[in-house]
């Protein structure tokens, strides 16, 4: 059996280097796993959640398209699409939208988080919060219930996510699955041995941080880069120490074993920062430099990116299409056409049946209905003098003991021990009464 991978890119920024290593590199690696079936997506409507700059998302889209397929993903293994080429996820969106709790949602760190500052700041909660922010979770789940994915790797910031999307598919196909797993529950993967990579200060590598490596900038862009990477004063000649220095943790999370424990010795043996620094740049050009002649020349075609991503998108539809039809037929959303053919009225099972009702009477006495799965009365009780005896006459209706029924006064009446214990409606014609008898002891009959 496959598993089947899926991960959303958020297009608000360029591609760093902590983004190659943390996430499209091991992900591009396992793209190629001989089990893998792998969904990776642009997450342009959730870029517009946080991006009002028209230009910007155009712009990072090109870029983290370009990207991943410089780095090496194989669009004809990998389903590799933009989340807004797929209508269906929208619509899946909404009917997820119509189970997912509202309570659940004001639980979404992401979302408590703003309304925290808000309050701290003394602003109303709810300044400046969209609804996009607020359904964030929901539109998630969409992206992964809509393909069935197994396994969503993340960064732990999203892992609460991912268990919403899992929450939302346990409640809609308890609701609507009659029994049928309509969705896989996912399950968040996060990668511990994967690099987290520290930036230029010291701290993790992050846009927000402004301590970045890019990922494919020239190579003078890549030198300058490494040139502002902070250490320690020692002069060459002096021992440092590979465990203090981020510029060694930058060599490890890409050189092989050996190398490692060259540069180690190294370093330990009073290699300069400014030679450490030149010994980063030949392996970052190693691993990069290929790939970013690449990226460059499918950023100068667009058009073939377009085509490429279009491709993906047709891919993503063969499952989507089909599985949003059954998804809908699941909720209600059915073809008037296909009804006629099977009949109106069909009948189909639906967790719902007959149910009785008791109440009192105006003259205080005690009685119940039987009502039908639309809610039609079948049987109105006689009257009894206290609730306990009128329990045990529904009691005995339910038990599954042979019905004796018996026609009178246009409609039917239920005996139980000599006595008219309860009595139907009416009927216009025998027709009626017949059906409605039939609906009695559907109703009635024992449950397998
Ligand atoms: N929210 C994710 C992030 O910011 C991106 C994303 C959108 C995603 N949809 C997804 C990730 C579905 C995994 C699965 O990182």
């Amino acid at each position: 059996m496959t598993t089947r991978i899926l991960t959303g890119i958020t297009t608000t920024g360029t591609p760093h280097l902590g983004n190659y290593a943390g996430a499209i590199r091991p992900a591009i690696v396992a793209s190629r796993a001989a089990d893998a079936d792998s969904f990776y997506f642009l997450a342009d409507y959730h870029a517009l959640i946080k991006c009002d700059d028209p230009a910007r998302i155009q712009r990072s889209r090109l870029e983290i398209a370009a990207t991943w397929l410089a780095c090496g993903l194989d669009a004809s293994r990998a389903t590799f699409y933009r989340q807004s080429d797929i209508p269906e996820i929208p619509e899946l969106c909404w009917l997820l939208s119509c189970v997912a709790g509202k309570g659940l949602l004001n639980r979404a760190h992401a979302y408590k988080a703003s309304v925290d500052k808000n309050v701290e700041q003394g602003e109303d909660p709810d300044a400046g919060i969209t609804m996009g922010l607020f359904s964030y979770p929901v539109l998630m789940a969409a992206d992964i219930l809509m393909f069935n994915a197994h396994k969503v790797p993340v960064g732990r910031d999203q892992i609460q996510h991912v268990e919403m999307a899992r929450d939302i598919a346990q409640r809609f196909n308890h609701l609507f699955g009659q029994g049928k797993e309509l969705f896989t529950l996912p399950e968040a993967v996060i990668e511990e041995d994967v690099a987290t990579l520290p930036g230029l200060d010291g701290r993790k590598m992050s846009k927000s941080y402004d301590n970045t490596i890019p990922l494919f900038g020239s190579a003078k862009q890549l030198k300058g880069a490494i040139a502002r990477i902070v250490t320690d004063s020692r002069l060459p000649g002096e021992a440092k120490d590979p465990d203090t220095s981020h510029l060694f943790t930058l060599y490890q999370a890409f050189a092989a074993p050996t190398q490692q424990a060259d540069f180690r010795a190294e370093l330990i043996n009073g290699l300069g920062w400014g030679e450490a620094k030149q010994a980063l740049f030949t392996l970052l050009e190693a691993e990069l430099g290929e790939a970013r002649e690449r990226y460059h020349a499918l950023i100068e075609k667009p058009a073939d990116l377009e085509d490429i991503l279009l491709a993906g998108a047709a891919k993503a539809r063969k499952t989507a299409t089909p599985f949003l039809g059954e998804l809908r037929e699941a909720v209600g959303l059915r073809s008037f056409r296909s009804q006629a053919a099977s009949g109106v009225g069909e009948k189909k099972k639906v967790g719902k049946s007959a149910r009785f009702v008791s109440f009192r009477d105006d003259d205080g006495s005690f009685r119940f209905r039987l009502l039908d799965a639309a809610g039609e009365q079948l049987l109105l009780s006689k009257s009894f003098a206290d609730g306990k005896s009128a329990g045990l006459v529904n009691k005995r209706l339910q038990s599954g003991e042979a019905l004796d029924i018996r026609e009178q006064d246009g409609g039917f009446g239920l005996w139980l021990e000599g006595q008219c214990v309860a009595q139907s409606p009416a009927f216009a014609d025998s027709n009626g009464l017949d059906a409605a008898i039939a609906r009695l002891r559907e109703a009635l009959a024992p449950q397998e």
